[in-house]
């Protein structure tokens, strides 16, 4: 039997009003039900907005320090729950369970971080120009925050966005994927449990249309964030736009991994595996071009397949399989697509993979197989559209100005990475490559939770997610004067008076 889920408004958990549900299924295995989620629309989502605008006037007024303990508190039953929910989280997602610890880890650490934050949400002292006079500023809460998260990282991501915002001093409605639901729902136990006040966190399950934009519409949503597909993230935008609402987006990537023939080519070949075949290839920061030096080429590739072709396919959950399905058969489908773009494109080679993978137990679920292809060059739809599976598009260069200016070439910019031995040539990676983040010698994957996250031109809109910079996200600014002089005084015209 199927666990039976529920959204959680106002502090209990409810029913949609229409009593609509939806299924979830495991990728791995299509016959196993994960659960039950109800299937909400704009009443429920009107619900939750008016619980959380409620609980904003009371919320906003806990001592950051009070509000953090609380954090504190939730941080310490998600390690208690680590295990528990990292298998229910391979189950309703596929990736394996190795990295639905570390999905779970990274919320843990998100969590701790914005606890200690609630005593420090650091503002400034400046001097006046005036005499008897002060300014300072400080982070004020910016009132009901939407959160619209993925399935590739349904506890990490809720709670890159989630902790900030309550930190901060927002309420929140909370809209996970519809593909994994179940870890965003225990996200929210965990924070019940840790006794955050009714109607702070709401929780609204269903779908973009049907949950995602009744919120990004609603005028009592002040903002909104978002990490998704660039094309859902700019119909959020122009919702948003309507409603004036700040709305951080977080997007696609197609990230690339430079080696350079004085590169530590066993380092560079467990680094490209690790960025490529990761998540099944489903992270918006994993490696989905490889560009090599032409002196190294040959034989770099031929390491590369060789390793690439042992990956052990199948059930996360299974000890010993380094790479899980992919999310839903539309995913699936969409992957072959673009193999099949590949193939017909110019002289692409297929070198590995390019099929789906059915062996055994596989056959009930959504596999693929790692998959690469060389001889590719930019331009090239598989060179520049993000295929979010175990697809790798490898280019061969000249020169490192030339990785870079492929590199560069890409409507994306959220991850990137340089394998050398030349710190020269590492700086000027550094200074020339346009993206959100830069690995030196370590593959594309595996930003950590208290540095900036985000990227450069269509991976976002400008905003940052995690370390101190995401609480720009959650909070507004108020300058303070305060005039103890007694008289009026008169900036920039006093100031200067003789
Ligand atoms: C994402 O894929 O949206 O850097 C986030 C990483 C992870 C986060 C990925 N820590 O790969």
């Amino acid at each position: 039997m199927a666990d039976v889920y529920k959204n959680f408004i106002n502090g209990k958990w409810i029913e949609t009003k229409s009593g609509k549900t939806f299924k979830n299924i495991n990728p791995a295995n299509t016959e196993d039900v994960v659960g039950i989620f109800p299937s909400s629309d704009e009443k429920d989502v009107n619900k939750a907005v008016e619980s959380a605008r409620k609980a904003w006037e009371m919320w906003r007024k806990v001592p950051a320090p009070k509000r953090g303990a609380i954090l504190e508190k939730a941080c310490k039953l998600l390690i208690d729950r680590k295990n528990e929910i990292a298998k229910l989280m391979t189950r309703e997602m596929g990736k394996i369970l190795m990295e639905t610890q570390g999905d779970i880890q990274e919320g843990i650490d998100t969590a701790f971080y914005m606890a200690g934050e609630g005593r420090r949400l650091f503002g400034q002292t400046t001097p006046s120009e005036l005499n008897d006079k002060f300014c300072m500023s400080i982070r004020i809460p910016m009132g009901v925050a939407g959160v619209i998260s993925p399935w590739n990282f349904p506890m990490a991501i809720p709670c890159w966005k989630i902790m900030p915002a309550l930190i901060c001093g927002d309420t929140v409605v909370f809209k996970p994927a519809s593909d994994a639901p179940a870890s965003g729902a225990k996200l929210i136990e965990v924070l019940e449990e840790a006794g955050i006040p009714e109607g702070v966190v709401n929780l609204v399950h269903g779908t973009g249309k049907s949950v995602g934009i009744p919120m990004c519409n609603h005028p009592n949503i002040n903002l909104i964030t978002f990490t998704g597909s660039s094309q859902v993230g700019s119909e959020i935008a122009s919702v948003c736009g309507k409603t004036l609402k700040r709305v951080s987006l977080e997007m696609g990537g197609k990230n690339a991994q430079i080696v350079m023939d004085d590169a530590d080519l066993d380092l560079a070949l467990e680094g490209a595996i690790w960025g490529a075949y990761g998540t099944t290839g489903q992270r918006c920061t994993a490696t989905s071009r490889l560009i090599i030096h032409k002196k190294i080429a040959k034989e770099f590739i031929k390491m590369f397949v060789e390793r690439a072709s042992k990956i052990k396919i199948g059930d996360g959950l299974k000890p010993g399989t380094e790479m899980g399905p992919v999310i839903n058969e539309g995913q699936l489908k969409t992957i072959h697509q673009y193999v099949i773009i590949g193939k017909d494109e110019d002289k692409a080679e297929l070198a590995l993979g390019g099929d789906f993978y059915t062996k055994g137990e596989c056959a009930k679920g959504f596999f693929y197989q790692p998959t690469v292809f060389i001889k590719c060059h930019r331009k090239m739809r598989i060179a520049r559209e993000e295929i979010f599976g175990p697809v790798l598009t490898i280019i061969e260069v000249k020169d490192l100005d030339d990785a870079i200016e492929v590199l560069n070439d890409t409507n994306y910019g959220l991850s990137s990475s340089i394998y050398t031995r030349d710190v020269n040539k590492a700086f000027k990676a550094i200074r020339d490559i346009y993206a959100g983040i830069t690995y030196i010698n370590g593959p594309t994957i595996g930003a950590e939770m208290h540095m900036p996250f985000g990227g450069t031109k269509h991976t976002g809109n400008g905003h940052r997610e995690s370390g101190t910079e995401v609480l720009n996200t959650f909070s507004e600014w108020k300058t303070i004067y305060v005039d103890y002089s007694g008289k009026l005084q008169k900036a920039q015209i006093d100031t200067y008076k003789e």
